[in-house]
């Protein structure tokens, strides 16, 4: 018998992200060795299915990895027989304990000790009835039992503080997860040892140097099908609140005393606390309606959106951090769908070069020639920094170009396939809760758009509509140039 086993319960097992996220990291964790020597696997839902069938079903979705293929099929058959599937109801305390029983049973085979990681993949107004099933009929008597939980955590700072403390109730914060898968990309991972284990920007990182911030995300997608969820939260929820807002906390927090979660998520919170709530006047928000050739449906087309709804999938907004570091720095935050590209990036603008020698052969445009550092979140990771520079040759002529670090080239496409999940999910294996959010981070994070969301809701505020694929509305350039600013993403 083993030191100890896990279980990994996805309660929501037929649904999208199970299917198409958590089954495949998951295999992938397991294909990779970061797995214990014993595992079992649940998948939890309402629809009466056997292991077989469940097996089937998320068989579809495990992917070998070209160069990974050799030893695929075999490792992909031990890994599905070790699935297993519980149909059971999700507010019944009766279905956990059956599970339990279950669990308690397979893992008496394998160690006397089991830990367990719940994964709930269910809509939010269920998170409490799970984790009072977790924690009153299915957690472990001999180990660790974890919960992981995913967005959205309310939909505005009250109904997050009784989410949280109704899950607070049954389950301890440390054992509380709560994904914000952003915090697991790539480069997001890597703004800590940019920061933190180079000499050349954190010198540089503060009001001093820095003219502007821009965090930017666009998808050249509509909602498709999924309007039902979306138009309930609409873009500032679903990406602003969370994702992009989590990506600013870790660019502008003080450094912290060590790179233990806690301390981590100290600084964030921090940082969150020292910002401003977002006003009307520095928000933009759009909706996206037909293309101009007319075959792009708009938002309103899906036809899981209500009629006349408001919704934005489009905001663009200014950010004030009120510290010693960064008092009147404007932080310039953009999120999309249905625009022209997918990206996610961070722009840092620095500011003018005082009294430049070069300024006569660099133009008038100042804009379009003080230095900048991009952080390209995806696609194609990249981190360049943009720097004037002579053009080989007589006279003197002056570029503007790049010093340019591309994560392809330099460290091969394989090294980019560990998909955030995956991430994620060790992580909960290994107790390491520096990438998910603490209760009162989570708070803050709130507390910032909370008065903004209500005075949206309260005024039945008017989208600006922009055509599917395009930049968005006109008003987010408006908005910049408040601040004087230009987004960086439209110059290129
Ligand atoms: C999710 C949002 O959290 O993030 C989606 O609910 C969005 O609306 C998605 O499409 C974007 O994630 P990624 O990793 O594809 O950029």
């Amino acid at each position: 018998k083993s030191e100890s086993t896990l279980s990994i319960v996805v309660v929501g097992a037929s649904g999208d992200l199970a299917k198409k996220k958590i089954f495949p990291a998951l295999f992938a964790l397991y294909y990779k060795g970061y797995f214990p020597e014993t595992f079992t696997i649940y998948g939890f839902a309402r629809t009466s299915m056997d292991d077989e069938e469940f097996r089937d079903l998320i068989s579809m979705t495990l992917l070998c990895r070209i160069d990974e293929a050799e030893n695929c099929g075999p490792k992909m058959d031990t890994f599905l027989d070790r699935c297993h599937y519980f149909s059971g109801q999700y507010d019944s305390v009766q279905s956990f304990t059956q599970l339990g029983a279950e669990l308690d049973a397979q893992e008496a085979m394998l160690s006397s000790t089991a830990n367990r990681i719940f994964y709930l993949s269910v809509p939010p107004n269920i998170f409490t009835n799970c984790a009072q099933g977790v924690s009153n009929g299915a957690s472990s008597k001999t180990g660790w039992s974890r919960v992981i939980v995913e967005k959205p955590f309310g939909r505005d700072t009250e109904s997050s503080r009784k989410l949280s403390n109704e899950l607070m109730e049954c389950l301890t914060e440390d054992q509380i997860y709560r994904i914000d898968h952003y915090l697991a990309k790539e480069l997001v991972d890597n703004l800590t040892v940019l920061r933190f284990s180079n000499l050349i920007f954190e010198p540089l990182w503060n009001r001093n140097h820095i003219r502007n911030v821009q965090i930017i995300f666009s998808e050249d997608f509509g909602t498709e099908g999924r309007g039902g969820y979306f138009d309930n939260y609409g873009i500032i929820r679903d990406i602003m609140q969370n994702h992009l807002l989590q990506v600013l906390a870790i660019l502008c927090m003080e450094p912290p005393v060590s790179l233990d979660a806690e301390h981590i998520r100290d600084e964030k919170v921090k940082v969150l606390q020292s910002m401003k709530p977002i006003t009307m006047d520095d928000t933009v928000i759009g909706q996206y309606k037909k293309d101009r050739t007319g075959k792009l449906p708009s938002y309103l087309d899906d036809d899981t959106v209500p009629k006349g709804s408001l919704c934005p999938t489009f905001a663009a907004v200014a950010l004030h951090i009120k510290n010693a570091r960064w008092d009147g720095v404007p932080f310039l935050m953009k999120a999309g769908k249905a625009l022209e590209k997918r990206e996610a990036q961070i722009r840092v603008q620095f500011r003018h070069v005082p009294g430049n020698l070069y300024q006569s052969k660099l133009g008038t445009d100042l804009e379009g020639v003080t230095n900048e550092l991009v952080i390209r979140i995806q696609p194609d990771e990249a981190m360049y920094l943009r720097l004037n520079n002579k053009v080989p040759g007589l006279g003197m002529r002056i570029d503007r170009t790049k010093l340019d670090l591309s994560y392809h080239q330099e460290y091969g496409e394989e090294s980019m396939s560990a998909g955030a999940y995956e991430r994620l999910i060790l992580d909960v294996m290994q107790g390491d809760k520096r990438m998910f959010i603490r209760s009162d981070e989570l708070d803050a994070a709130w507390e910032l758009f909370t008065p903004l969301l209500h005075h949206l809701d309260e005024a039945k505020a008017q989208p600006e509509l922009y055509p599917y694929g395009s930049r968005g509305p006109i008003g987010a350039h408006y908005l910049a140039s408040k601040y004087g600013v230009r987004w960086g993403d439209a110059q290129e």
